[in-house]
C-alpha cells in the first residue's frame, strides 16, 4: 500500500473515488469535522473523507454520550462541513434511533442528511442487526458506511469503551458482522476498538475498505476524531489517538495574551485600527478644528458631544 497522492483534482470525491483509491492500494485517511472553518482546512489538506461523526455530541456539544445527538444537530453540522469542502467526500453519521426503528424513518433520515444536509454518504452502526437497514438505504440510492466493533450508540449495552472481539464467540460475531455489512451493500466499514490481528484478518476477507480507529495498522484506512489529532482537550485522550499538535495549550496561551493586551490597552493598536479624515469628524460632531480635544486653543461656542 502507498500513501494517497496529493490532490490535484477539484471535483468532489465520491464512493467510486474511494473504491478506486482502495483498489489502487492507497491507505485512506478520514478525520471527523463538525464546522465550516475546520472542514475548509482539512479539505485543503487533501483528506479524502470527512466524517460528521455523532462524536459531535461529546467533543463539540458537551454531552456525555452520542446517544443525546439529534437529527437536527447532525443536519446543522453536516451543512456547515459540506459548505466548507469542495473535494472531500462528506459522510454524515445517522444519530441514535434515527435508523433501525422503521424502514420508512431510516430512509427519511438518511435522505435528509443527503438532500438537505448535502452529505455524500451516511454512516450507521451495527453489523448483522443493521444489515437490512443498510440494504434498504443502499437500494434507495444512498451510499452507506458501516460501523462495527465498539459502537458508541450502544455504549449502555456494551458497558463501556472496551476492545471488542477478543473472545472466540465475539471475534466470530465481528467477522460475521463485517461480512453482513459488506453483503448489505456498504461501500466501507469502520472497525472501532478491535484487536489489530482480528482487524487485519477482517480486512483481508473483505472487498470493501475497512477504516480503523483503535484497530491497528492493518486496516485499509484510518479515522480519528479531529479534536484528538489536534490535542484540543486537556483531559482524556484515547490510547489509540496521537496528538499531531497541542492546540489546547496554543489556544489557551493566545487567549491569555489577548486578555492581557486588552487589560493593558495595547490592543487594538494602530495596525488594527482605522482613522478617518479629521475635518469630516469635525463636521459630524458639529465642531471646528479648534474644538478638538487635542487642539492647543479651545474654541468654545459650539457644544461638543462630551459636553452634552
Ligand atoms: O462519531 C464518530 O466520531 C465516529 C468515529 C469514532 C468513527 O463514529
Amino acid at each position: 500500500m502507498s500513501q494517497v497522492p496529493s490532490p490535484k483534482q477539484s471535483s468532489r470525491l465520491t464512493i467510486a473515488s474511494i473504491a478506486r483509491l482502495y483498489g489502487e492500494g492507497h491507505r485512506i485517511a478520514m478525520l471527523t469535522a463538525y464546522d465550516y472553518p475546520t472542514a475548509r482546512i482539512l479539505d485543503g489538506a487533501g483528506i479524502p473523507m470527512l466524517l460528521v461523526g455523532d462524536s459531535l455530541g461529546q467533543v463539540m456539544l458537551g454531552y456525555d454520550s452520542t446517544v443525546r445527538v439529534t437529527m437536527a444537530e447532525m443536519l446543522h453540522h453536516t451543512k456547515a462541513v459540506v459548505r466548507g469542502t469542495s473535494r472531500a467526500l462528506v459522510v454524515a453519521d445517522m444519530p441514535f434511533l434515527s435508523y433501525g426503528v422503521t424502514p420508512e424513518a431510516s430512509l427519511e433520515n438518511a435522505g435528509a442528511l443527503m438532500s438537505e444536509g448535502g452529505a455524500g454518504a451516511v454512516k450507521l452502526e451495527g453489523g448483522e442487526r443493521s444489515a437490512r437497514t443498510i440494504e434498504a438505504i443502499v437500494r434507495a440510492g444512498m451510499p452507506v458506511m458501516g460501523h462495527i466493533g465498539l459502537t458508541p450508540q450502544s455504549i449502555h449495552q456494551l458497558g463501556g469503551h472496551r476492545v471488542q472481539g477478543k473472545t472466540r464467540e465475539t471475534g466470530r460475531q465481528l467477522l460475521a458482522d463485517a461480512l453482513a455489512v459488506q453483503q448489505a451493500g456498504a461501500f466501507a466499514v469502520v472497525l472501532e476498538l478491535v484487536p489489530e490481528q482480528l482487524a487485519a484478518a477482517i480486512t483481508e476477507r473483505l472487498a470493501i475498505p475497512t477504516i480503523g480507529i483503535g484497530a491497528g495498522a492493518g486496516c485499509s484506512g484510518q479515522v480519528q476524531v479531529i479534536t484528538d489529532v489536534l490535542g484540543m482537550s486537556s483531559e482524556f485522550t484515547p490510547r489509540h489517538a496521537r496528538h499531531y499538535t497541542e492546540l489546547y495549550s496554543i489556544i489557551k496561551a493566545a487567549a491569555e495574551a489577548f486578555r492581557d493586551d486588552v487589560a493593558a490597552g495595547v490592543f487594538p493598536g494602530p495596525a488594527e485600527s482605522t482613522r478617518m479624515d479629521d475635518a469630516t469628524l469635525d463636521d459630524i460632531l458639529g465642531r471646528t478644528s479648534l474644538d478638538r480635544p487635542d487642539a492647543v486653543v479651545s474654541g468654545g461656542g459650539i457644544p461638543l458631544d462630551r459636553d452634552l
